[in-house]
């Protein structure tokens, strides 16, 4: 079986990491043999990047050194952890990849979608997931799930919350540029109502497995 690179996407609150633990329980079962990673981050020196990248001031960054620091940290995680499983017959479950740049500093922060793709593939050539899936939540639902979620139980300066805090019209972009992306890729990727139960959620996921099992195996 084609080891599988599978990304999660979405704006904030959208409960990712809960379907992909979710997902990775099941694959467990199937004896899919798997790695769960995300990104910013992923490999020891794509972490320290995500530090710099989630904390702090909204306006720490100039957006365009924000794309370059989140596609550094992604170049790292790509040869040094996505790669090396795949080759080692490891499925990849990818919470974020290059669609967020695309979506978050393309579309939101406005640097532009298409060039932000054009420094992907600069930066790493045609590396890209065989499926994606797009939680989609509406931008005021997720924000007060993620919001709720962050709660006070942490000091404000270690909180991972930077993109949360930016105003609506970015959010409200951000959604765009996803929804734009599915219009621009529907093969690759799959739109997933993310306002429903999580074990609706999953059970919406699982859905598209028939066919990723397929693939993997053609
Ligand atoms: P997380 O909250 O899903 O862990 O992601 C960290 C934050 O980084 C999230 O607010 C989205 C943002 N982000 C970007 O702006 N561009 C990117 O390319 C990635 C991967 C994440």
């Amino acid at each position: 079986m084609t080891p599988q690179f599978i990304s999660f996407e979405g704006g904030e609150g959208a409960g990712k990491s809960t379907q992909i633990a979710l997902l990775s329980a099941w694959l467990e079962q199937q004896k899919v043999d798997h790695i769960i990673t995300r990104e910013p981050g992923g490999s020891a020196g794509a972490e320290l990047i995500r530090d710099l990248l989630v904390k702090g001031a909204t306006d720490r960054w100039e957006p365009m050194t924000e794309a370059l620091l989140m596609t550094a940290s992604r170049t790292e995680h790509i040869h040094r952890t996505i790669l090396p499983a795949l080759a080692a017959g490891k499925w990849v479950l990818c919470d974020r990849f290059f669609d967020s740049t695309i979506a978050y500093q393309g579309a939101a922060r406005g640097l532009g979608m298409d060039s932000m793709r054009q420094l992907q593939t600069l930066a790493f050539g045609d590396v890209a997931p065989h499926i994606t899936f797009f939680l989609n939540i509406p931008v005021v639902e997720g924000l007060m799930r993620a919001r709720g979620r962050e709660g006070d139980k942490q000091l404000e300066n270690t909180r991972e919350d930077r993109f949360e805090r930016m105003d609506t019209s970015f959010h409200e972009a951000l959604h765009d540029g996803f929804v734009r992306l599915t219009e621009q890729e529907p093969e690759r990727i799959k739109m997933i109502n993310a306002s429903k139960s999580i074990s609706d959620i999953q059970a919406d996921i699982r859905g598209y497995f028939h066919q990723i099992l397929n693939n993997a195996d053609g």
